[in-house]
């Protein structure tokens, strides 16, 4: 399926939001508010059908000098497996590309999903937990059971 990848607007909030609160509600990621989108609408992708539904999103978060995190990577259920996610994530690597960062990272139960777009696994207790700014709104905070993915640019 040819799904369009395409920078957010802030038009785009109820759907992103739609998006993520749906499988966040299934503890497979953390879950958003309005306001955290408007803050981050500028690291914002969203993936549109050809009729112009958002059927994706996730956004590209700068860590520090060398370092970003994919975060908020959402598909509609009944787009799975069509290659929307991966369409998304090749989008955050362009642009971390174009930004000069080096490495990628996502916290993950996406195992197989990661492994396919040539992520490695890495320890994430080795990174310094202050760029975790993510975790500290998690409830699972100390007892985090994700598994840290890395590609290198
Ligand atoms: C994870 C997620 C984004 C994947 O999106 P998707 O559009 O279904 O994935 P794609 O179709 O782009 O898959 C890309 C590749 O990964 C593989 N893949 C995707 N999910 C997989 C899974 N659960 N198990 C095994 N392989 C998987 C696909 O088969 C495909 O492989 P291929 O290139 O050989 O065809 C989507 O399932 C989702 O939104 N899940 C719920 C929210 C979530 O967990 N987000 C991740 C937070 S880090």
């Amino acid at each position: 399926m040819d799904a369009s990848i395409r920078n957010a607007t802030v038009m785009d909030d109820t759907r992103i939001l739609e998006l993520i609160n749906s499988h966040a509600a299934k503890g497979l990621m953390l879950s958003k508010t309005p306001y955290k989108i408007y803050c981050n609408i500028q690291s914002f992708f969203v993936a549109e059908d050809s009729n112009g539904k958002i059927i994706g999103c996730a956004a590209l978060s700068v860590m520090w000098k060398d370092v970003a995190e994919v975060t908020s990577l959402a598909v509609d259920n009944d787009y799975f497996g069509k290659g929307v996610g991966k369409a998304l994530v090749e989008k955050c690597i362009e642009r971390a590309r174009a930004l000069k960062i080096e490495k990628l990272i996502a916290l993950t139960y996406q195992d197989k999903f990661f492994e396919r777009l040539g992520f490695k696994l890495f320890d994430k207790d080795a990174f310094p937990r202050k760029l975790w700014r993510e975790c500290l709104e998690c409830p699972k905070l100390e007892m985090c059971d994700e598994k840290g993915y890395m590609y290198i640019l």
